[in-house]
């Protein structure tokens, strides 16, 4: 059964149940009503009944007498309220009226009148008179009435009970409308209630579903303080949490995926230069006195080929995106004839001349590998630009830090497309990615963050036509990387102490 419907019958049986009980307490509190009002009128029927009626006589021994000519007034004027009276005298005789139509009283009802006590009573069976007919069933006092502490009368006033019923039906009546009316109204009532309730619940329903379909920044409105609206507020609490994990993991997803291309882009270059050395070794044109250094070369390559691997496909690391650079103090210029020489033959592909201008000992401190990296991307692109022109690696000492800067003379920039050079995947025009190298668009890219991990700086100037320089700065090493390194020192020194 659906929820609604269910709210409607156990609202409507709450209902329900109340107005049948508050309809029975009611009636029969209007029927006591009804009663005690008309026993308080029988009353003082019979008084002013016998107030006219009776006359002391001091003379007599009878001392009362009633004047039958007004009990018969009284009699015709009662009849016309439909109230009927008999008139006993102190031996519980009828004196008035004489028409066999009088009730009896019993003796238990005489034992309280005999105690000045007044009987109320409802007659409720129809029973028989002293000239054998039947009495319609009455509602009746009997009062008694004294003089000089003496009974001298009683009298009997009563009323049919089918005319206060009536009257007690009527009450009756009325009052079941007004239940009716009211049960009608508080369905209408509960019904909004109930579909209101429902509606919230829909919204949520629909909600999770949107959720399980992978809707995570779906939020529900409260619309209440009650327990459906903290549902409310939990749901949405949880939808936050998801929508937020969500977020995490893709944003890990797009962090592993540039990781990877970036690990690719990084181990192509040695990997040409190894195939480059074995291809030249399996056709034997390279002169046996360069076979030693090519072989060096090949080595090394190999080496960083296996740290690149190391370092940049650890999984950890690229989740936390905590790459930790091993700086060291160099010699910068040593690289830079490494990278002229390993390049050499792809520059002489281009008909590119290579210049080093920097001192023999040239110190930085920098991580070797990712040094090695920035330089040979922005060489590797400067011999991709150029065509018979020159390169140029200048290295110099700044203040507190080494100043690289790659020169060439080769197709230039514009001020536009400068702007773009270091957005991963970024080519300056279409035309250039039908040149033999520049593919991916991620060489600079890297470049800027391992210049940015380094703390230091990366900036162009470039011309169309003319030339670019790249300018790359790196600081020295800082008071607290000093410090870092001595207590490292210390440590390890304890170790082996021990
Ligand atoms: N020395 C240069 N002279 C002229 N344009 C350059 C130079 N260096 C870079 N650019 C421009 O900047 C763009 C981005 O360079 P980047 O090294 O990031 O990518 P790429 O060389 O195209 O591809 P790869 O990922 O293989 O390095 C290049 O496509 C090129 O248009
Ligand atoms: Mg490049």
């Amino acid at each position: 059964m659906k929820m609604i419907y269910q709210q409607l019958l156990a609202f409507f049986l709450v209902i329900a149940v109340t107005i049948l009980l508050l309809g029975i307490s009611f009636g029969r509190m209007s029927k006591s009503f009804v009663y005690n009002d008309e026993w308080r009128s029988l009353e003082k029927y019979s008084d002013s009944l016998v107030q006219q009626s009776l006359t002391v006589n001091t003379k007599s021994s009878q001392q009362v007498t009633f004047s039958l000519s007004t009990l018969k007034t009284a009699q015709a004027l009662l009849e016309n309220q439909s109230v009927h009276f008999t008139v006993f005298n102190q031996k519980n005789r009828v004196i008035y009226p004489n028409n066999g139509l009088s009730p009896k009283v019993t003796k238990n009802d005489w034992r309280h009148l005999t105690k000045d006590q007044i009987v109320r009573k409802v007659n409720n069976r129809n029973f028989k008179l002293s000239n054998g007919k039947t009495r319609p069933a009455m509602i009746e006092i009997l009062k008694p009435y004294y003089y000089n502490k003496k009974l001298v009368a009683v009298v009997s006033a009563g009323v049919f009970v089918s005319d206060v019923n009536s009257n007690v039906d009527r009450i009756n009546r009325d009052l079941l409308k007004g239940l009716g009316v009211s049960l009608i109204i508080s369905m209408i009532i509960s019904f909004f209630i109930a579909s209101r309730l429902n509606r919230r619940i829909s919204r949520l329903r629909a909600a999770a579903t949107q959720v399980s379909n992978g809707n995570y920044d779906i939020r529900v409105k409260s619309g209440g303080n009650d327990e459906i609206g903290e549902l409310i507020t939990d749901f949405n609490h949880m939808t936050e949490s998801l929508e937020k994990a969500n977020q995490e993991i893709q944003r890990q997803e797009e962090r592993r995926q540039e990781f990877l291309a970036d690990a690719a882009h990084e181990m192509r270059t040695p990997l040409t230069t190894i195939s480059g050395i074995l291809e030249g070794i399996k056709y034997d044109v390279i002169p046996q006195e360069q076979r030693g250094k090519s072989i060096d070369l090949m080595s090394n390559e190999t080496q960083r080929l296996i740290r690149l691997v190391n370092e940049n496909l650890d999984y950890e690391k690229i989740r936390s995106n905590s790459i930790r650079l091993e700086k060291r103090h160099f010699n910068a210029t040593k690289v830079l004839s490494s990278i002229v020489e390993q390049l050499g033959s792809k520059a002489s592909e281009s008909k590119d001349r290579f210049e080093i201008q920097a001192p023999d000992d040239l110190p930085i401190y920098a991580d070797y590998d990712r040094f090695v990296q920035i330089v040979f991307n922005i060489t590797n692109n400067a011999i991709q630009f150029t065509d018979s022109g020159t390169i140029t690696l200048i290295g110099e000492r700044g203040y507190n830090e080494t100043i690289i800067r790659i020169k060439d003379t080769g197709i230039g920039m514009t001020k536009e497309q400068q702007k773009n050079i270091f957005e991963r995947y970024y080519k300056a025009d279409a035309s250039r990615r039908a040149r033999k190298y520049g593919e991916s668009g991620l060489g600079l890219a890297i470049v800027h963050q391992l210049v940015q991990q380094h703390g230091g700086k990366i900036s162009v100037t470039s011309k169309p036509h003319k030339g670019t320089t790249f300018t790359v700065i790196i600081p020295d090493q800082t008071d607290a990387e000093k410090k870092a390194a001595e207590n490292n020192k210390r440590k390890s020194s304890e170790r082996t102490d021990v």
